[in-house]
């Protein structure tokens, strides 16, 4: 079995902002457990932080990518990720051009890599990992004290046959609850507020501990939410198959678990779920949907799927269509089934052409953009409460931060970085909401 990744080597290049962004990749690897590697030959994950201002930073990077090259071939199991500005610049062909990479993301989205990491190591390979807003102009201030990544548990015990983490994490284990509070707590003095608890299927977590140690997820969240300054959770991924009415209470009855569950459905027909050794069905899921409704109602559902996958019939992908119509989901992350090495799914017979999958994938990402920007408009309007990150991306003069809902917003106010304020919706797209800070509401907050 391929070893699970412990080790990375991050090469910069380019600006000043570069730098920034890469302390904080380096942050978020150690924080995820990787340790850093003294040269790339040693490490399991490398990364590029990349610069495309001019065409000499672009040839000395290609030069760096053939040795990742070489690695990775001497290694499979390697994970080659590529990140910055290079990458997104060049978002539509890098897979193709270079098929060793595993892992594209743009400047906006380091965040996102530790999730890509520690939930599926190889995802982005799909080719559809979906880039952010880009601004040459990126804030100088990139790290975020205020927000933290906290590991509860490694591997996985499920089979999913498209998926190659059960081979590269092996069995799940889950970190003792004392050991994650004691993190937290110490992440609250240093002024943490927002936190991610980060697992391959969260829902299950405890169930492996010792006897006297063992508590639920549930628990766990009510552990946390005690912790004074924590002032949102949000955890990534619960697995339909175990996500129960304890884990959906939480975010009605715990004041910092936030109102938005990213619930990974895959296909929308129950013959392809059960190809994909999921466990549930499509009746299943919905009615996981309806007791998250039901419980929490303004909760936001995100989710991921995949298109594609062996097998998948015209009939299947429509009925995947019907589901996040039926759904309403507030976003998606879509994903082109790509098999990989030593996978179930890999050695089927029946294979979808690239081209259907890629013309599925379109009608796919069109319609889920439909149904976000729709279910968006439910927030114009309203006050939201929001974690202010730093200036807008798109225009500095603005600030952004996250809703609860996890929806991004675009603001104008006075607030720090940091700082949660209130702000009063105007507009809605698929990812973005607009607004301004309501200053009389944010003094009552802050008192
Ligand atoms: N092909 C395409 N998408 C995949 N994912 C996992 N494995 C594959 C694969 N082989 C997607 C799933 C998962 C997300 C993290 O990556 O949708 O939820
Ligand atoms: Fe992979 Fe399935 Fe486990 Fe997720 S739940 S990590 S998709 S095997």
């Amino acid at each position: 079995m391929a070893r699970a990744a412990r080790t990375f080597h991050l090469t910069t290049f380019g600006c000043q902002m570069n730098e920034h962004d890469s302390e904080r990749i380096k942050g978020l690897l150690r924080a995820l457990g990787l340790r850093e590697a003294a040269a790339r030959s040693d490490a399991d994950v490398i990364l590029f932080n990349t610069c495309s201002i001019r065409e000499s930073a672009d040839q000395r990077f290609i030069g760096h990518l053939g040795e990742a090259k070489r690695l990775k071939s001497e290694r499979p199991e390697r994970i080659v990720a590529v990140g910055g500005c290079w990458a997104q610049s060049m978002r539509e062909q890098v897979f193709e051009m270079f098929p060793f990479v595993d892992v594209a993301f743009g400047p906006g989205q380091i965040h996102k890599l530790g999730e890509v990491l520690v939930r599926d190591s190889l995802e982005a390979q799909a080719g559809f990992f979906e880039f952010e807003d880009f601004s040459a102009h990126l804030p100088a201030e990139r790290a975020r004290p205020f927000q933290a990544w906290v590991q509860i548990s490694q591997g996985c015990n499920c089979v999913c046959s498209y998926c190659i983490v059960p081979q590269t994490r092996g069995r799940e284990v889950s970190r003792p609850p004392q050991e994650i509070v004691a993190e937290v707590e110490q992440l609250a003095r240093e002024g943490v507020r927002e936190i991610t608890l980060l697992g391959q299927n969260v829902c299950s977590y405890g169930r492996d501990l010792p006897r006297g140690q063992r508590i639920t997820f549930a628990e766990l969240l009510a552990r946390l939410d005690a912790i004074e300054g924590i002032e949102r959770i949000r955890y990534t991924s619960p697995h339909p198959k175990d996500i129960r009415e304890d884990v959906v209470r939480a975010h009605a009855e715990l004041a910092s678990v936030c109102e938005h569950i990213h619930l990974p459905v895959q296909s929308g027909s129950s013959r392809i779920l059960k190809r994909m050794r999921r466990t549930y069905d499509r009746q299943r899921y919905l009615d996981r949907v309806a007791m998250i409704r039901g419980l929490v109602p303004d909760c936001s559902i995100t989710t991921d799927i995949i298109v594609g996958f062996p097998g998948e019939t015209e009939e299947d992908f429509e009925e995947t269509l019907s589901l996040v119509e039926e759904v309403r989901f507030d976003g998606a992350f879509t994903f082109i089934f790509s098999p990989r090495r030593g996978t179930e799914a890999a050695e089927m017979p029946d294979q979808v052409p690239h081209p259907v999958k890629r013309e599925r994938m379109a009608r796919l990402v069109e319609l889920t953009q439909r149904v976000a920007r729709e279910r968006a408009q439910r927030f114009v309007g309203r006050t939201l409460e929001v974690l202010v990150e730093g200036p807008s991306r798109t225009d500095p003069e603005r600030l952004r931060g996250r809703t609860r809902h996890n929806k991004t917003v675009n603001f104008d106010g006075v607030a720090q970085a940091g700082e949660l304020a209130r702000v009063r919706i105007a507009s809605a797209t698929s990812t973005t909401l607009s607004g301004e800070e309501v200053l009389m509401a944010r003094l009552g907050v802050a008192s």
